[in-house]
């Protein structure tokens, strides 16, 4: 038989979304203030889904716990799937914190048809009849019917791997796409922009290119007509705090959404948290083809970007989230590495970092350093950025001229076998 010991660390091993499972518990005999059932409830890992016709789901319990003789007498249990936030209500649920005299306090639960208690702030729930207790060891697999189930939150799960907390991060995307936005007025710059990959924010109209523009637009009639003059797709610029904004914008992207790329303004700054979460939704709503969070006073840091990201990645799905980020303190490509493993892969960037923005071809090399795939042509962007760079920075125009700090290996590479 296998050793307890090496059984438990293999099982820590096996990563877990967590649950709080609830019950009811029947009115104590004979006791004039208790004479509806009480709430009962506990932490479970456990729980799996078993069949979609009919709904069935199971939960593994332990016999020697009071919730499983709860579950058993009155044939009822609720779960509860916790967000990436309630690792605490699971603690206080899993009994691990100490003097706790009612697990249920500090939070609002809701009931359906069987009446137990379902967590409101859960990221859903699902209120469940037993129908089988099959015995396992020392657990009890009890399978349920279900009843009724809701979708409460929208965010990214709570899970549980080698006895610790955790949460789901994405892994990097394969392709990561870029876009210029230091709103080129000029048709050569702009079609050379376009040909390296990278989509182009133009200043008119009439700069239209090949190979992908965007143009920032004010109202609908600029919007109609820039597409119709062959703009790929309309920038709106946002502010979520704005009275009547966000209502300003749905209603000038009606019938255009699928080419409209919405830009929610200081997205990160402090206490618009909620605001940001409103108005990403109500885009994800209307399917635009983006949706982009703003930077531009470089003032996000890297963790209030993953806290952000983590709740509006899921909310906007399946609209993906562009990020626009500031080179602020040279942290731009530190925000935009947690953006990647956050779920974004479509950035704001400018051919030559103008406007602080983080520049085009850091990125581009970052992506290369970490194997994402993106369209853009290094070369090609990293030798228009140095004829941009050029008139402010002369030693910059002769390529031969030995650079200061030894460029990332993809552009030593690529410049080498390109002469
Ligand atoms: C993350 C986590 C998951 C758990 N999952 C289960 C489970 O699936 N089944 C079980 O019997 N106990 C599980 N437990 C343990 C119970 O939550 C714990 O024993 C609880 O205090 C039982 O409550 P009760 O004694 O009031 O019934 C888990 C604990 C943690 C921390």
């Amino acid at each position: 038989m296998v050793d307890p010991t090496v059984f438990r660390d293999v099982l820590a091993q096996w990563p877990s979304g967590v649950t709080v499972v609830t019950t009811l518990a029947a009115p104590t005999d004979g006791s004039p203030e208790q004479t509806a059932p009480s709430w009962h409830g506990m932490t479970a890992s456990s729980f799996s889904s078993v069949s979609l016709t009919p709904p069935l789901v199971s939960i593994c319990l332990d016999r020697k716990l009071y919730s499983h003789g709860l579950i058993s007498e009155s044939g009822l249990f609720g779960i509860s799937v916790l967000a990436k936030d309630q690792a605490e209500v699971a603690r206080r649920f899993a009994g691990m914190v100490p003097d706790v005299e009612d697990r249920f306090a500090g939070e609002s639960w809701s009931t359906a048809v069987t009446g137990v208690p379902l967590l409101d702030s859960a990221l859903g729930w699902l209120d469940c009849r037993v129908v089988h207790e099959h015995e396992g060891g020392d657990h009890t697999i009890f399978v349920g019917e279900v009843l009724a189930g809701h979708t409460a939150r929208k965010s990214a799960p709570l899970l549980f791997h080698s006895r610790g907390w955790g949460q789901f991060a994405d892994v990097m995307p394969d392709v990561a796409t870029l876009a210029d936005t230091s709103l080129v007025d000029d048709h050569v710059a702009a079609a050379e922009i376009a040909g390296a990959g990278v989509r182009v924010r133009v200043a008119q109209p009439m700069l239209t290119v090949a190979g992908g523009t965007s143009i920032v637009v004010g109202d609908r009639e600029q919007a109609m007509a820039s597409l119709e003059a062959g703009v790929d797709v309309a920038e709106w610029l946002v502010d979520p705090l704005v009275p009547g904004d966000l209502d300003r914008v749905l209603s000038g992207i009606e019938g255009i959404a699928d080419r409209s790329s919405v830009h929610l303004l200081d997205a990160f700054g402090a206490s618009r948290a909620d605001a940001v979460a409103g108005a990403v939704s109500a885009f994800a709503q209307e399917r635009v083809l983006e949706i982009c969070l703003q930077d531009r006073a470089g003032s996000a840091t890297p963790l209030a970007i993953r806290h952000l990201l983590q709740e509006v990645v899921a909310l906007a799905r399946p609209v993906p989230i562009r990020l626009g980020l500031h080179d602020r303190d040279r942290l731009g490509l530190v925000k935009a590495i947690t953006a990647l493993k956050s779920g974004v892969s479509h950035f704001d960037t400018s051919a030559t970092g103008a406007d602080g923005a983080v520049s085009t071809e850091d990125l581009v090399c970052l992506l290369h350093e970490v194997d994402v795939t993106s369209p853009v042509d290094v070369v090609a962007v990293a030798d228009l950025s140095r004829r941009l760079r050029a008139p402010l920075n002369p030693a910059e125009a002769e390529p031969a001229s030995a650079p200061t700090a030894p460029p990332p290996a993809i552009l030593r590479e690529q410049l080498g076998a390109a002469g």
